[in-house]
């Protein structure tokens, strides 16, 4: 599969489980779950979650839901990153934002079922019982106290005070790393791969999470809101820690393609067929959007 199949696969399936809901009384909130969830994206979790499976010797179409839910996730991630509590934003993959269209209110509640339809996604899927379990516990982890939400509190913490090194760390290894490792060990478990394979996709995982940080923090600087679909200078305005703040572009290009090598290197350990991981770790450290 190419990243293009992958990505249509993916948005071919999140469309079918949101179709249908214009006649029920909760039409408002289906609609604007709809409306980031299919205002596309990258899809690189789902994409990591098929790909590991498929290099596991899984099949591709069981883990579909479990590919599908975990960009339900990411994306209320975003809806909530981008409401005016937290980053207030107003722009992100190439339109307004959902509280913008539709209110904090709405947003706030679309973010939350998107958060339980990704459980529930997964729950339901064709996986055995101890598949889907361990599906969901790794999503669950990566986004809780010690995850995502985790690493979002320190992030709002932060702001306005300057950061070290450890400390930016132990924020972007929650708020962005632990999601992005989930995707990779997701899709170990959805094909029942060995504890080797776990290992080396958290292993994978984590090195490619801080890099895509690293270089979102970077595009917030160098990019342009036409490519990237988001607003430029966000960080800036809301006086938050980047690795851009603390290091400077030359740094964080060097500490990107440094981890990419790190990323590749350890796939090569317990995988033999790493093209594809090998492409997306490279295509994602270079990326503009
Ligand atoms: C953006 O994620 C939020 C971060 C974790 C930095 P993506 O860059 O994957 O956003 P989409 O899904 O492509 O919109
Ligand atoms: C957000 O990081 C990570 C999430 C948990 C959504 P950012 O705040 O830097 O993401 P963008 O730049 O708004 O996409
Ligand atoms: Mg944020
Ligand atoms: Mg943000
Ligand atoms: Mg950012």
């Amino acid at each position: 599969m190419t990243r293009q199949e992958y990505k249509a696969m993916v948005d071919a399936a999140l469309e079918e489980y949101f179709r249908d809901v214009e006649s029920i009384p909760i039409a408002g909130l289906a609609e604007s779950m709809r409306y980031s969830l299919l205002a596309g994206g990258k899809r690189i979790r789902p994409t990591l979650v098929l790909e590991f499976c498929r290099i596991c010797g899984g099949e591709i179409s069981e883990a579909l839901p479990v590919a599908c839910a975990i960009e339900m996730l990411h994306t209320y991630s975003l809806i909530h990153d981008d409401l005016p509590c937290m980053d207030n934003d107003d722009f992100r993959r190439g339109r307004p934002t959902n509280h913008v269209v539709y209110g904090e209110c709405t947003a706030t509640l679309a973010g939350d079922a998107l958060q339980a339809e990704a459980f529930g996604t997964i729950l339901r899927s064709a996986l055995s019982p101890e598949r889907k379990a361990r599906c969901a516990e790794y999503l669950a982890d990566a986004v809780g106290l010690d995850g995502m939400c985790g690493g979002q509190y320190l992030d709002m913490l932060g702001e306005g005070h300057a950061l070290g090194e450890r400390e930016l760390d132990e924020i972007n290894s929650r708020k962005t790393g632990a999601l992005l490792i989930a995707a990779c060990r997701m899709g170990v478990a959805a094909a029942g791969g060995s504890e080797k394979q776990l290992d080396a996709a958290s292993r994978y995982g984590a090195a490619i999470g801080l890099a895509f940080q690293i270089r979102d923090d970077m595009l917030d600087v160098l990019g342009t809101a036409k490519e990237l679909g988001k607003p430029i200078g966000s960080d800036a305005q809301e006086q938050k820690n980047t690795y851009m703040a603390l290091y400077g572009a030359e740094r964080c290009s060097a500490m990107v393609g440094k981890l990419t090598v790190q990323a590749k290197a350890v796939l090569h350990e317990s995988f033999s067929d790493t093209a594809f991981l090998d492409a997306l770790a490279d295509s994602m450290a270079v990326r503009t959007n």
